[in-house]
C-alpha cells in the first residue's frame, strides 16, 4: 500500500481562474435565463401558494384553489389558478399550519414541504405527474417521474396516492440468501423498462440498446468478483485493503454514490458495514433490485445535496460515476458535500474516476486536491475500453478527511 500522505497542495491559479470564470458565467446565465421567466414564475408561485391555507387534521381530500377561498391575496400577487399549476402540487407545496401553533424547533408556525424549484419550469410534465386522485392509485408512470426528477424537480412532489405495484407481489428471499439470488420477476413493475423480466436483464450485455451497467444484473458474472482481488491490482483496490487503512471495526456506515445493483453494499454488509446506495432506474429496476438483495437504495440524483448531517459517515464510495460528464461546478459542489458528510478520519474512495488526458492534470487533480482530503492511495491509469486514441484516463484514489482541523 503506497501511503503517500502528501501535504495538501494548493491548486494552480489556472484552476481558480477556471472556477471563478465558470461560477460567474453560471450566475450570469442563471440571472439572464430566469429573470423574466422562471425566476419570476417561481416567485409568483411562492407568493401565490403562500396564501393557500394549509390542511389540518381533518385532512380534506380536495383542495380548493386559493382564488375561490377569499384568502387575503395581495394586489400584486396573482392567484395560483393563473399559473395553471396542478392543485395537488399547490396543496403539497403550500405552507401547512402547525396544529399547535408556533414551534420553537421550526421557529415558525408553519411547514413548507420542499420540492425542487425547477418543478414549475416544466408545467406540462408536472401537470401530468400531479394529476391523480388523492387517496387513489397513482398512475403507473415511472418514466415520466424520473424524467421530471432528472430535470431538477427533486425531490418529487407526489405523495397522496398508492404507487403502482405488482398484483401478486412475491416477498424477497430471506437474509442472507437474498444477497446473491436474483429475486422473483413478480417483485417488479416492469412498465418503464425495455426488459420485462430478470432473465432479459441478466442477458442484456449481449443485446443492443442498453448503456449503463449492462452486465450488472448478472450476479454470477463480473459482479461476483468486484472489490475482492487481493493482489494489489492497480486501479482496482479491494474492500479489505481499504478497510485495513483504519482500525478494525471503525468503518461502520457509509454511502455508495451511483452504486449500480449495490454489490458494494452487499459486500460491506457481509462485513457488518451498513452502506446506502444511490441509484437511478435507467432502463432497469435498480432500486427494486437493490432492495430485494436486502440493502437500502436511495433514489436521489447526483444533483441533490446528500441527505446526511455534517461529519456523520465513515466512508463514501463511488465507482465510474463521478467523472467528466458532470459539469465541473456541480462536481465541485458534490466533492465538498462528500467532505461535509464524512466524519473526520472518514474515507472517500474515488473508484475509477475518468476523464480525458489533458483535463486530468489541468482541471481535476487541482479540483480534487483543493477539497482538503489527505491522499492515502492515488493510482492513475489509462482507460482503454473505448480505444487508446481517445486518451482517456482513470484515477482510483483513497482519500481521508483529516482527523484534526478538518474545518
Ligand atoms: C380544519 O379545517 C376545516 C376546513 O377548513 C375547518 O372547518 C376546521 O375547523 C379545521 N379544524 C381545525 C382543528 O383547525
Ligand atoms: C381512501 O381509500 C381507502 C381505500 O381505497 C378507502 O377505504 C377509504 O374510504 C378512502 N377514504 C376516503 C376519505 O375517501
Ligand atoms: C458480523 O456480526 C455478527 C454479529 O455480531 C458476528 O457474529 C459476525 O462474526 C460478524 N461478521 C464479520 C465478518 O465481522
Amino acid at each position: 500500500m503506497d501511503s503517500s500522505h502528501k501535504p495538501r497542495t494548493f491548486s494552480p491559479n489556472l484552476f481558480f481562474f477556471f472556477l471563478l470564470v465558470s461560477s460567474n458565467l453560471l450566475t450570469f446565465f442563471i440571472c439572464n435565463t430566469f429573470k423574466n421567466s422562471s425566476c419570476a414564475l417561481y416567485q409568483q408561485t411562492y407568493n401565490a401558494i403562500a396564501t393557500v391555507s394549509s390542511l389540518n387534521t381533518s385532512i380534506p381530500l380536495v383542495v380548493e384553489p386559493a382564488a375561490n377561498r377569499g384568502d387575503d391575496v395581495q394586489e400584486s400577487n396573482k392567484p395560483a389558478a393563473d399559473l395553471d399549476l396542478p392543485s395537488e402540487f399547490l396543496a403539497f407545496t403550500s405552507p401547512h399550519k402547525l396544529p399547535f401553533g408556533f414551534s420553537r424547533n421550526f421557529d415558525s408556525d408553519e411547514i413548507i414541504p420542499p420540492v425542487g424549484h425547477p418543478c414549475t419550469r416544466f408545467p406540462d410534465l408536472l401537470r401530468r405527474y400531479m394529476s391523480y386522485r388523492v387517496n387513489g392509485s397513482c398512475p403507473d408512470d415511472e418514466l415520466l417521474a424520473q424524467k421530471l426528477l432528472l430535470k431538477g424537480c427533486e425531490p418529487l412532489p407526489r405523495r397522496r396516492c398508492r404507487p403502482a405495484a405488482q398484483k401478486e407481489y412475491v416477498e424477497p428471499y430471506p437474509f442472507p440468501e437474498g444477497f446473491w439470488r436474483v429475486p422473483s420477476d413478480s417483485s417488479v413493475v416492469w412498465t418503464a423498462y425495455t426488459c420485462k423480466n430478470y432473465e432479459c436483464l441478466i442477458n442484456r450485455k449481449t443485446q443492443k440498446g442498453f448503456d449503463d451497467c449492462k452486465d450488472c444484473f448478472d450476479l454470477n458474472g463480473r459482479e461476483k468478483n468486484r472489490w475482492l482481488s487481493t493482489k494489489g491490482a492497480g486501479l482496482d483496490f479491494s474492500i479489505d485493503e481499504v478497510l485495513a487503512v483504519k482500525n478494525p471495526g471503525t468503518i461502520r456506515t457509509g454511502l455508495d454514490i451511483g452504486g449500480g445493483v449495490a454489490t458494494f453494499a452487499v459486500r460491506m454488509r457481509e462485513r457488518n458495514i451498513t452502506i446506502l446506495t444511490t441509484s437511478m432506474n435507467l432502463n432497469g429496476p435498480f432500486n427494486t433490485f437493490i432492495a430485494s438483495r436486502g440493502v437500502i437504495p436511495l433514489y436521489i440524483s447526483i444533483s441533490q445535496r446528500l441527505p446526511f448531517f455534517d461529519n456523520t459517515l465513515d466512508i463514501v464510495h463511488s465507482m465510474h460515476v463521478l467523472s467528466n460528464w458532470i459539469p465541473t461546478t456541480l462536481l465541485h459542489f458534490l466533492f465538498f458535500d462528500i467532505y461535509r458528510v464524512l466524519r473526520p478520519g472518514g474515507l472517500f474512495w474515488l473508484d475509477h474516476f475518468f476523464c480525458v488526458g489533458e483535463q486530468f492534470a489541468q482541471l481535476y487533480v487541482p479540483l480534487i486536491e483543493s477539497i482538503g482530503f489527505n491522499k492515502v492511495k492515488w493510482v492513475v491509469g489509462r482507460k482503454l475500453d473505448r480505444g487508446p486514441e481517445l486518451n482517456e484516463m482513470y484515477l482510483s484514489a483513497l482519500l481521508e478527511k483529516p482527523l484534526k482541523n478538518s474545518w
